[in-house]
């Protein structure tokens, strides 16, 4: 404004660098995703059957009971035969409960019950007839003068089949060599087979347990032969209490027969 001659001032303004232009953001170098990820490696040829317990097939039935037979044999004690059961992988039943539930009670009674299998109650606590239905038959039992440490308790099958449903034959015969060789070993006078599944398996019967309960077998324990009654089982009596009275009935009968020997 003030020269005598005009300057172009514009034309000393050095050109403005273009505007930067939105660009899309390029590809990230060829290993970003690997950097900025932890890498997994594959895992060892044998990763998976060492992170994971091998669940074997249990054999076929008929070899499981052959098993079970020679199995229980070499039991000399009844610890030895816990441990024996422990170990025995024969019977699909061992992998679905949470314990062994082998016995409760003192071996050394002259009084013997034999169950069905573990419910709920004693797959947790590993004992048998701990639940709604060993609350009454501990009340049956103290109702004759007994309790447990003057009886002994065990099950055909000693492990809880899965939902409490009933073993199957299949599984009862596989296990039924281990509850043979638990009452030899126990050596009681008296057995009392609790429900017509019981009884069936131990005695060899097909009737069923309203015309078999309250009478009197032989039962051949390998040593001697014993007396052995079948008797409705307590959980049946929790269903249909009127059945107690015959139950009661076969009570006084086994504690008569414990009494005059
Ligand atoms: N029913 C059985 O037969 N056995 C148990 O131990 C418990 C319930």
């Amino acid at each position: 404004m003030l020269g005598e001659s005009p300057v172009d001032r514009f034309a000393s303004i050095e050109p403005a660098a273009p505007a930067a232009r939105a660009t899309r953001p390029t590809a990230p170098p060829a290993d970003f995703d690997t950097v900025s990820r932890p890498t997994l490696a594959a895992p060892p040829a044998d990763f998976d059957t060492v992170s994971r317990p091998t669940l074997a097939a249990p054999p076929a039935p008929d070899v499981a009971v052959m098993q079970a037979r020679s199995a229980a044999k070499n039991a000399k004690t009844l610890d030895e035969l816990r441990t024996i059961l422990d170990n025995f992988e024969g019977c699909a039943l061992k992998p679905t409960a949470s314990q062994l539930v082998f016995a409760d009670g003192n071996p050394e009674a002259r009084l013997m019950l034999v169950g069905e299998a573990p419910g709920r109650d004693e797959d947790i606590e590993g004992l048998p007839f701990v639940g709604r239905s060993g609350k009454l038959l501990d009340r049956m039992l103290a109702a004759i003068g007994f309790d447990r440490t003057s009886v002994y308790i065990a099950n055909i099958v000693p492990w809880r089949p899965p939902g409490n449903r009933t073993p199957t034959p299949q599984e009862s015969q596989i296990c039924l060599p281990f509850i043979l060789r638990q009452i030899e070993l126990a050596d009681p006078d008296i057995l009392v087979c609790l429900g017509g599944p019981s009884a069936q398996t131990l005695l060899g019967i097909k009737e069923g347990i309203t015309k078999t309960r309250g009478r009197w077998f032989a039962f051949e324990t390998g040593k001697r032969e014993i007396r052995a009654m079948p008797t409705f089982h307590p959980a049946f009596l929790l269903r249909s209490p009127l059945q107690k009275r015959f139950a009661w009935r076969d009570f006084l009968a086994i504690k008569k027969a414990l009494d005059h020997r």
